[in-house]
């Protein structure tokens, strides 16, 4: 026999040496949930583990997070008052923005803030942006859009993360970032963002189920790898620092094949659905929960994603694994 590829994996440190993927966790982002008040940690029941923050239990919490190397987050608003245009999102002091101001005091460059910028979580009926006609417009809800991310970025958010799926807004943020002199801000795009059922347990942390309708008029049809491709390359020439595929795992084959479209960072988000389904089976120990998030985060790695947004990343973290 010539070939025998059962050599490189004798041992594991030839094992080692044959890894063609490498995993580490200066790829992970850790999402939060924040809210307004003081000392709250609200347990979230549909996702094991995490909890809502008031935000001088955030800077506690990340400050444990900081030690064992997660220096990536992504903040989520919750508990602001709900109206027609989610107005409460772009308010000066919006829980995201004090957030954002007391982990930037505490941490300074040693964290990197990344916002969430969407609608959902403020507007009464829980669509992503303003409503005209029964139908969510475009570019009433890109100016809107454009105000929350002004906020976040005037507070300190390294980077703002546009999770609404609105034409063109990418581009607007840009220009409207650059006019304020906030050249430095970041754009992650949610560039494909796929209508997914993934997306059940967060809503019940965001409480940003829709309260009518569905978001498949602006949420991506996942039957269309090539209408993925064609958002990402919008976005990219848009001015988009990073894009991101979203959900992660059952969407590897648009993760990997966006890798060879673009030369910029792709950023895959392992959702709230997907971490659910882990913790879960987990728990009734059907699965052995380290080697299972270990296979997944390497599957993303080889997808080609160099960035994971994962509510697994303290897990991770938090025992070395
Ligand atoms: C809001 C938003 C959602 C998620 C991130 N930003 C939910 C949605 O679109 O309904 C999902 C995150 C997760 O499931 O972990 N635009
Ligand atoms: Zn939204």
């Amino acid at each position: 026999m010539i070939y025998r590829p059962r050599r490189l994996r004798i041992n594991p440190i030839i094992r080692e040496v044959a890894a063609e993927v490498r995993f580490h966790k200066d790829m992970l982002v850790y999402p939060y949930f924040v809210e307004k008040g003081k000392n709250i940690t609200a347990p979230i029941s549909s996702m094991p583990g995490i909890n809502h923050f008031s935000p001088d239990m955030l800077v506690k919490d990340v400050e444990r997070g900081l030690k064992k190397g997660i220096n990536k987050v992504l903040l989520f608003g919750s508990g602001e008052e709900k109206s027609a245009e989610g107005k409460a999102a772009y308010n000066k002091d919006t829980i995201v923005a004090q957030a954002v101001k007391a982990l930037k005091k505490n941490f300074k460059d040693e964290l990197y803030i990344i916002t969430d910028v969407c609608l959902c979580a403020y507007t009464s009926h829980g669509h992503c942006g303003i409503i005209r006609n029964g139908r969510v417009h475009n570019d009433l809800s890109v100016a809107a859009l454009v105000r929350m991310a002004l906020v976040h970025a005037e507070a300190g958010a390294d980077m703002v993360a546009p999770s609404d799926m609105m034409d063109g807004r990418v581009g607007i943020i840009r220009q409207a970032l650059d006019d304020a002199n906030l050249t430095d801000t970041a754009i992650m795009a949610y560039s494909i963002k796929f209508a997914s059922a993934y997306y059940g347990p967060f809503r019940e942390a965001a409480d940003s189920t829709p309260q009518f309708g569905d978001r498949k008029s602006y949420q991506m049809d996942f039957r269309n790898p090539n209408e993925a491709m064609k958002e990402a390359g919008l976005d990219e020439a848009e001015g988009a620092d990073i894009l991101m595929v979203k959900p992660a795992l059952a969407y590897l084959d648009v993760v990997a094949r966006l890798r060879q479209q673009t030369l910029l960072p792709v950023a895959c988000y392992n959702v709230s659905g997907e971490y659910s389904m882990v913790k879960a089976a987990a728990g009734r120990k059907w699965i052995d929960e380290k080697s299972v998030v270990m296979e997944n985060m390497h599957a993303f790695a080889r997808a080609g994603a160099g960035l994971i947004i994962t509510y697994h990343a303290r897990d991770i973290s938090d025992n070395g694994w």
